[in-house]
């Protein structure tokens, strides 16, 4: 397999705080892959950073062939890089198609956009029948899934999921669990997913790396870490 996403040796923060330092992982082409650690431990950071909305220093990140390390966030999601940040992050005055219409903004999506809608409502039906409702106005489950249908409208290669199940009832965290591998196979997509819910999240994915104050301290099969005592005793409550 190659890899589609090489971070190496990141180090990145806010101003002059530090918060990652010298994190490298990898995602192989139609993977699944965690990232998971505490509140604070920089998962969103290293997404941010990896999105171009941060400033990276040292290290380098490649994808899909290319160094993308200082390309603008703008750019990065044309090369297909696309971020579903915490919370879904709609516009909640504009419509549910509205905000779909923004996922394909980019010069490269928009020629598609009638497709591309035709394909996300087709993946959400949920999201067809509430078109011309205000987003504000969707339940949690739903806006999330109009957050990654909207990031889906973009055209990514690579899906960047952050916290995905955040804040939902444990019957819509399942759905969205259920949708990852769904979207992998149906859509070609590759997957780098934050999350807290470290047991279900483990389960999906086929490997994993463990974040903790801002590094890397450990990585492997999802089944690896799910069985790792460390993992278990900080992670899993086990
Ligand atoms: N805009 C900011 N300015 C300064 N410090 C920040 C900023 N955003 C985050 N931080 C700090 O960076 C560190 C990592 O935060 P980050 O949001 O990446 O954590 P996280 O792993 O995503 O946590 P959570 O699970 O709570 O979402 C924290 O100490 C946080 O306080
Ligand atoms: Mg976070």
């Amino acid at each position: 397999m190659t890899a589609l996403l090489t971070v190496e040796r990141i180090n990145s923060g806010y101003g002059d705080i530090p918060v990652l330092t010298d994190v490298s992982l990898t995602v192989d082409r139609g993977e699944i892959v965690a990232v998971v650690g505490a509140n604070g431990a920089g998962k969103t950071t290293l997404l941010r950073t990896i999105a171009g909305l941060l400033p990276c220093r040292g290290g380098a990140v490649s994808f899909d062939g290319r160094e993308i390390k200082n390309l603008s966030a703008h750019d990065v999601v044309v090369r297909g890089l696309v971020m579903v940040p915490e919370g879904g992050r709609l516009f909640p005055f504009m419509t549910v198609l509205e905000n779909l219409e923004l996922g394909a903004f980019n010069a490269s999506a928009r020629p598609a956009l009638q497709r591309s809608l035709n394909d996300v409502f087709a993946l959400f039906p949920i999201l067809a029948e509430r078109r011309r409702q205000l987003a504000g106005s969707l339940s949690g489950g739903e806006r999330q899934m109009c957050a990654i249908a909207r990031a889906i409208m973009a055209q990514p290669k690579l899906l960047m999921l952050d916290e995905p199940s955040l804040g939902l009832s444990p019957l819509m965290v399942e759905r969205v669990f259920d949708l990852v591998p769904v979207l992998v196979r149906e859509k070609d997509l590759t997957v780098l997913i934050v999350e807290q819910n470290v047991g279900d999240v483990l389960s999906m994915a086929a490997r994993g790396y463990v974040i903790e104050r801002g590094q890397v301290t450990r990585s492997g099969s999802g089944q690896a870490l799910l069985t790792d005592p460390e993992v278990q005793r900080a992670y899993l409550g086990i």
